[in-house]
């Protein structure tokens, strides 16, 4: 049976060229990058290299890059990493659970923690950060590209806004890092995490841009690994990955490998709008990275519209959460506003750099008449 993965945001399939460039790292350069011998002065070398390609990704020194295991690792070293008891955060409530569950367990420590809201867009307002600031705020974190929407925050703003209140600001770039520019210093911001699994490198493997000079509280105690900011040996073959994958994000940008996702994302949403009744992108009308759509199907169960197109062959998701055995509709569609029976009733589709045209043609293939047959099944739909 023909498989079609239309689900890059929750990871991607290593790219072949990736993969070339980790395996040595696992069979003949094996050394500990700690080593002094030869073995480790050539994985330490590979892991400079590596330090300097993400660092161009971002837009700043090969120092400033601290390797961790991923995005979740790094939304945390950046906030625990900074925030004090009797400190304030402000943040939003569409970040990801990494951001969001960090902030609400530093609550339960003394640290106080306020959530802006979004507008129907899924946007944030730059003012509403600026009005939520207090005299003890340390740390602004509000993420670049949301993962379910794809909807992209106006982190330019708010990294202004940080700079003039003289507070720390970390933005979670996982979703937006080789989908659109990322420049730290245009950002504004001194922390921005990344993932290798989301940009066609390994899961396990991401990074931290921490700014010059900004003391992070390190949350692994042990060697002096990352300058004293990470304990822990270092994965070679995924940091290794997460380099060729920061220099193929980068070419993808300059080389219109983005804008051919643009296109074939823009063709799934005007088709899916023409054929299908009754639906609605979520996040249209404000800026989203150019792999993402997410779309409320009315009248239907975003699950059983899952699963449907599972057995059918196309992987796509919902932005639900299953927690004590029930549905729990996204959080970040809710916060936009939409009922839960159309948060409910929303898939997202997320491309990745191995999509080509007939894997769209496929999934458009499939989407309205699966659709249309669990409307024809549903109450719901035959009364509306
Ligand atoms: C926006 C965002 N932040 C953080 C994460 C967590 O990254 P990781 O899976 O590498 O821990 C994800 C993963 O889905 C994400 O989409």
């Amino acid at each position: 049976m023909r498989r079609v993965y239309l689900d890059n945001n929750a990871t991607t399939p290593v790219l072949p060229e990736i993969l070339d460039a980790m395996r040595p790292y696992f069979l003949e350069h094996f050394g500990n990058a700690s080593s002094i011998h030869h073995h480790g002065q050539e994985t330490r070398a590979a892991v400079e290299r590596a330090c300097e390609s993400v660092a161009q990704l971002v837009g700043c020194r090969g120092s400033e890059i601290v390797f961790t295991s991923g995005g979740t690792e790094g939304d945390n070293l950046a906030i625990s990493g900074l925030a004090r008891p009797g400190d304030h955060i402000i943040t939003s409530t569409i970040e990801h659970h990494a951001v969001l569950n960090t902030c609400k367990h530093l609550e339960s420590t003394g640290i106080e923690v306020t959530y802006v809201p979004v507008d129907g867009r899924g946007l944030v307002d730059p003012d509403d950060v600026r009005r939520a600031l207090r005299p003890t705020t340390r740390l602004i974190t509000i993420m670049m590209a949301n993962n379910e929407t794809g909807v992209i925050q106006p982190v330019e703003e708010i990294g202004r806004i940080s700079a003039e209140a003289d507070v720390y600001f970390h933005t979670d770039a996982v979703q937006a890092a080789g989908k659109v520019e990322l420049d730290v210093n245009r950002i504004g911001c001194d922390l921005l995490s990344i993932s290798g699994h989301k940009m066609h490198a390994p899961q396990g493997v991401g990074a931290l841009y921490v700014r010059k000079g900004t003391l992070l509280q390190p949350m692994f105690h042990g060697g002096r690994h990352e300058r004293s900011r990470r304990a822990g040996t270092e994965n070679v073959p995924g940091i290794v990955a997460l380099g060729k994958a920061a220099e193929l994000a980068k070419q993808g940008l300059e080389n219109g490998e983005v804008t051919r996702l643009a296109a074939l994302r823009d063709q799934i949403e005007q088709t899916v709008l023409q054929q299908v009744e009754t639906i609605g992108i979520n996040g249209a009308g404000a800026p989203r990275v150019p792999n993402t759509t997410n779309i409320h199907f009315d009248h239907i169960e975003g699950e059983a519209l899952v699963i449907a197109l599972d057995l059918k062959g196309l992987a796509v998701s919902t932005g639900a959460a299953c927690s004590s055995g029930a549905l729990e509709p996204s959080h970040v569609l809710i916060a936009m506003g939409l009922r839960p029976d159309q948060a409910r009733a929303s898939l997202r589709f997320s491309l990745g750099k191995q999509n080509k045209n007939d894997d769209v043609e496929f999934a458009l293939g499939l989407i309205p008449s699966t659709v249309a047959r669990l409307r024809e099944l549903s109450p719901v739909y035959q009364k509306a």
